[in-house]
């Protein structure tokens, strides 16, 4: 029997996973591998609640998981696995619909400006949020780590959790918490200073480094970085230095130098040139085995799915037998063969 607390993280598979994801999230999920139990699952059943190019989704799934491992999730210590391999999810999320108020959903930030953005909104959309309390609910996760922008449906899986608690058993459900990064590690737009580094804006030129870039993409991202007409090199938190304030946080959070021997660094550079070439090098040294590591991976994708069967059985064996003690409570016959 563990007694380690247990995490539930969801990543979805779109868009491109950037430095900011990456000093953010990511590292503080390897980081946390010993001391926690950890479930990381590569939520595409999320995904596909707004249109996805089908051939696209499945290359971001497997590329998403790649970089996890890649970036040090380590699957003997962790449960990597893909939302959609572990049917659980979907038939959990249905249990939860039924015991869920529909105004609950309707009143979801996320659904509303989801919903204002698409020609033709699908049901799934509206149900995203009773999915992601089914992903965490069902592993009797403690601990959500998720960014200030998911608390409202982390939220909500706490409200879902203590209804069917109230309905059906008081203590059945653990009731998750978010755990929201501290803000320290905000990388902002290289383009824009102002704005935090944003995945959906990941493709656009220059605004963020993705965790694939080329040197060469790197190191022109840095040199077309926003910074201000002078030419101080130090931490501020004035709004006119808000760009070398983020190139000297992006250097710190990469090297884990402290504040003076990061501005020690660059006592002798001769202007914001040398601040971006130097920023851009410790970048580029710092990606380069995690890229090595990835295209390794998705040279070999038997190995790479390997993995992911494994964790799929992991996480099975967790939240499989939740579901079916959820199904007994609610009146459902149990099967008399299998585990479901
Ligand atoms: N909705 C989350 C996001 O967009 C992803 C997610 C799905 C998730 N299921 C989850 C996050 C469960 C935490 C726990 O970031």
């Amino acid at each position: 029997m563990t007694t380690k607390k247990r995490v539930f993280s969801g990543i979805q598979p779109s868009g491109n996973i950037h430095l900011g994801n990456y000093l953010g999230a990511v590292k503080n999920w390897v980081a946390g591998q010993d001391e926690k139990e950890n479930f990381f699952c590569v939520v595409d059943l999320h995904s596909i609640t707004v249109p996805q190019d089908p051939v696209e989704l499945r290359f971001q799934t497997r590329a998403l998981a790649a970089m996890l491992l890649a970036a040090g999730i380590d699957p003997k210590k962790s449960t990597l696995f893909v939302q959609s391999h572990v049917t659980v999810h979907a038939e959990g999320c249905w249990l939860l619909n039924c015991v869920t108020p529909l105004g609950w959903l309707q009143r979801m930030t996320q659904f509303k400006d989801k919903s204002a953005k698409q020609a033709s909104v699908g049901v799934g959309l509206l149900d995203y949020p009773v999915l992601q309390a089914a992903d965490i609910l069902l592993y009797d996760a403690h601990e959500v780590p998720v960014g200030e922008d998911q608390k409202q449906h982390v939220e909500l899986a706490r409200d879902i959790a203590q209804r069917f608690n109230h309905i059906y058993e008081e203590e059945f459900f653990i009731i998750p918490e978010p755990k929201i990064p501290p803000t320290g590690a905000r990388l902002m737009g290289l383009d824009d200073p102002t704005a935090k580094m944003s995945k959906s804006l990941a493709h656009v030129r220059g605004h963020a480094v993705r965790l694939l870039d080329d040197p060469k993409e790197i190191m022109r991202s840095f040199k077309k970085a926003v910074t201000d007409s002078g030419n101080e090199i130090r931490f501020s938190d004035d709004p006119e230095k808000a760009g070398v304030n983020n190139l000297l946080g992006i250097y710190k959070a990469v090297t884990g130098k402290s504040n003076a021997d990061v501005e020690a660094d660059f006592a002798n550079a001769r202007g914001y040139g040398d601040l971006k070439v130097g920023v851009a090098e410790v970048v580029i040294d710092f990606l380069a085995p995690l890229q090595a590591r990835y295209q390794a991976l998705m040279d070999d994708p038997a190995e790479l799915d390997r993995i992911l069967a494994i964790g799929a059985e992991q996480a099975a064996a967790v939240s499989q037998p939740k579901l079916r003690e959820m199904k007994e409570m609610m009146g459902l016959v149990l099967p008399v063969s299998g585990n479901r």
